[in-house]
């Protein structure tokens, strides 16, 4: 079989099962396989593949058409134009989070920062903030050891395994640290809503990344709370939040102390983050 004869093939199966991205999946599944770039199987469309190519791109293939995400086929997915390592203990980084480091990044102009990433999961926030802030230092913290072990691998491969520690704790259990700058992008989708949610992302996405209870605020809630400890006088907050929690969240935000500063919208228009201010 040949590169151009196994993409039709498989971007068709996949075009079945109403996979929009169906062309762009069969490409990465086969420059996955083959080691070798997308632009390069574009060009190399007349190659002949040996068979074990072909076995292992109908594995692949499989994988996807039961809805799969590509992130975690493929193993990794590109954030703030670095790669991540992400399993299924991981939620998929999204490009609405890029919005609330690139914000981060404009605004944030202390020296020398110390900051807390609260539900690391792969440490996409946490490591993108280090390696683009001089001189700063950092902790996540999940509830999920084997997210956390993924977050140090991502860590070690960006070269920042001695400016960030990762800490298996919930929230609640955090005491004791002064921290410049807080962020999180907290399980926030409400129980009843799981249901309407893609099967690629109900099935496979952990539950734990997605679910914040009855209004989808548990979460939420606690880490503005704990932040009031934690977080130094002036220091911010940033955090994501879900469609509509804006304006609960803002007074919730108020209630405890700070005061907002950014609303950053998300590619749908949707309030997506907040960046306050602790009195
Ligand atoms: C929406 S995911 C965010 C992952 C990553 N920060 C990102 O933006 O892609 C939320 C993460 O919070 C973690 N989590 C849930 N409840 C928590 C809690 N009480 N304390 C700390 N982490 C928690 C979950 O395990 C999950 O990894």
């Amino acid at each position: 079989m040949y590169i151009s004869q196994i993409i039709d093939l498989g971007s068709k199966a996949l075009k079945e099962k109403k996979i929009k991205s169906h062309m762009l999946d069969a490409e990465l599944i086969l420059s996955e396989i083959l080691k070798i770039s997308r632009e390069k199987i574009l060009v190399s469309s007349d190659k002949k593949l040996k068979d074990t190519h072909v076995l292992s791109f109908n594995k692949l293939l499989k994988r996807r058409l039961h809805s799969e995400p590509i992130a975690y086929i493929l193993k990794r997915k590109e954030f703030f134009s670095k790669n991540f390592y992400v399993n299924k203990n991981t939620l998929i980084p999204r490009p609405d989070t890029e919005l609330l480091v690139e914000k981060i990044l404009k605004v944030y102009k202390k020296k020398n920062p110390y900051i807390l990433d609260i539900g690391t999961g792969s440490g996409c926030i946490i490591l993108s903030l280090l390696q683009n802030i001089e001189n700063s230092r950092g902790v996540g913290i999940d509830i999920s050891k084997k997210a956390l072990d993924l977050a140090k691998k991502n860590a070690q491969k960006m070269k920042l395994n001695k400016k960030c520690k990762f800490v298996h704790k919930p929230i609640e259990k955090i005491y004791g640290y002064k921290f410049d700058l807080i962020v999180s992008n907290p399980p926030y989708i409400p129980v009843y809503q799981i249901k309407n949610l893609s099967k690629d992302i109900k099935q496979f996405e952990p539950r734990n990344a997605l679910e914040g209870g009855n209004d989808g605020l548990d979460v939420i809630k606690k880490v503005i709370y704990k932040s009031t400890t934690i977080l130094k006088k002036n220091g911010l907050l940033a955090i994501e939040i879900g469609n509509e929690q804006y304006k609960k969240v803002l007074q919730i935000l108020n209630l405890y102390g700070f005061r907002n500063r950014f609303l950053i919208k998300d590619y749908q228009k949707n309030i997506r983050c907040l960046i306050s201010v602790l009195k």
